[in-house]
Formats: C-alpha cells, structure tokens, sequence
C-alpha cells in the first residue's frame, strides 16, 4: 500500500502546475459531475464532504445550488489545496466551503473541522487515482450521518464505447496514474450491505463514466420494520444480477 506521505508528494508532482489550467481543461473529460451535484439533494441546513476535492471546483457548484449547506473538502495534495483556496476566496465562499489536507483513505475530520459525520460525502474522479481506492469508499461511507448518502462519479468501463476508443483511454490514463475501476459496482453493492443502504449505479455516456449513489436514507426509513430491510437488500441483490446479465 502506498504511505499517506509518497502518495501526497506524488499527487503534488502531477498537479504543481496542471493546477493552473486544470478547471479549463477538465471541463471537456471529468463528465458526470454536475449530474452528481444535482443529485445530492442536500437538505437544507446540511453539511456536505468531498474527498479528494481538487481545485474546488465541485464544491464551489454545489455551494451555489445549496445555499442554505456547509461544505468540507479534503485532498492530499496541498499544491491542489492552493488553488482550491484562491478559487472558493475568488468565489467569495469561503464562509461556507472549509479545506483541510488529508488522505481519503484515513482521514478523521473530527480533528481538523470538529465533525465527525456529514449528511451528504461524495468522491468525483479519485477513486480511479488513489491506490487503495476500496478504502477511500470504506472510510466514505464510515464518515455519513444516519440516513445520509455516499454519492460517486468517475470514469466507467467505456462497455458501449468503440474498442479502440476504449484502448486508447486507458493507455492514456495510466499516464496520469488513473484507472478505471472494474469492480467499483460490487464494492459499493458490498458497502451497501454493510450499511443498509440502497445502492443506484448508473453507467452515464455509453459507459464512459459511472455514478453511483449509497442511500441509507432506506434505513433510517425502515428501521422500524426489519422485514422490509430483508426486501430492500433482496432488491440490491436482483438488480445487480440484472446489470450483470445485460
Ligand atoms: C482527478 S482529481 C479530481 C478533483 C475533483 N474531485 C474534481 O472532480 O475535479 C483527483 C484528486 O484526488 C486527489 N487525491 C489523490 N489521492 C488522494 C488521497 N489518497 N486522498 C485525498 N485526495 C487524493 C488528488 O490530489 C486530486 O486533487
């Protein structure tokens, strides 16, 4: 596994000065974000994490669709933490967005923004970057409040996309440490298991990138008759045989 400190060096490598033009480019690839955004469905009043937040950029979106929710980012990479300060400053956010260094695989956000669990965490286009990415989705799910969400974009298995496309994709991806994580669905579908939580997973371009939504709001719904969680786990379990199957 790779340590907190070679991952955040290696991070501050690639994005030391991609970061200055990173929003201008990543605006034609990173698809799917602003869908995510969209269905966060934040409550009023809500508090929101993202992990591996980048430049900001998701939270500055999601800050303008919920005015009335407090927003967390953590990333490891304090070269990334530069922009994204000066962007949510820029953005005149900086009373709602609140930054801190971490790793998404560990990170405790008691100790840096007296939280211990957020109603809305999501994780847009790192888990296909970080190493011990089933980690980072663990830890994710670990931080949600009692009937909260665990929301995730990034890049699918291109299934209805041309092959060569596809070659060439991941070819090109590597370069930047990034890889499209085949069993993303049955982590989150084991995830969901463990929290009672309905998982929705959905291919979003042909396959090119993938969202997928942890809701344990289902829990908290049913957790006074433990029979129609039996009936909520069955229906995670049917479909996906179904996607598997088609
Ligand atoms: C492709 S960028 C995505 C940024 C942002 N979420 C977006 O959608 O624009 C991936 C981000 O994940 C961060 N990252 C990589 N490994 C991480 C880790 N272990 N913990 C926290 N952040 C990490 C990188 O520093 C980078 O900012």
């Amino acid at each position: 596994m790779t340590s907190d400190k070679s991952s955040a060096s290696l991070m501050d490598k690639i994005y030391k000065n991609q970061r200055h033009f990173y929003d201008l480019t990543r605006k034609h690839y990173l698809l799917g974000r602003d869908h995510l955004i969209r269905h966060l469905s934040a409550p009023k009043g809500s508090t929101v994490l993202e992990l591996g937040c980048g430049t900001g950029r998701n939270l500055i979106e999601a800050a303008k669709a919920y005015p009335s929710c407090q927003f967390f980012g953590v990333d490891i990479s304090s070269q990334m933490l530069k922009t994204a300060e000066e962007n949510i400053h820029k953005a005149e956010l900086s009373h709602r967005i609140h930054l801190a260094q971490g790793d998404a695989t560990s990170f405790d956000p008691f100790e840096k923004f007296g939280i211990d669990t957020f109603d809305r965490v999501f994780l847009s286009y790192c888990v296909s970057m970080i190493p011990p990415w089933e980690e980072a989705l663990r830890n994710g799910a670990k931080l949600l409040a009692k009937g909260g969400q665990l929301s995730v974009v990034d890049f699918g298995q291109q299934e209805r996309l041309p092959g060569l496309f596809r070659w060439f994709l991941i070819k090109w991806l590597s370069k930047f440490h990034v890889a499209p994580r085949a069993k993303l669905q049955d982590v989150l579908f084991d995830l969901s298991k463990e929290h009672n939580a309905k998982l929705r997973f959905l291919p979003l371009y042909r396959g090119y990138a993938c969202y997928a939504e942890l809701d344990a709001s289902f829990y908290t719904r049913f957790m006074e008759k433990p029979e129609q969680l039996e009936l909520l786990s069955a229906g995670n379990e049917g479909e996906r045989e179904i996607r598997k199957a088609g």
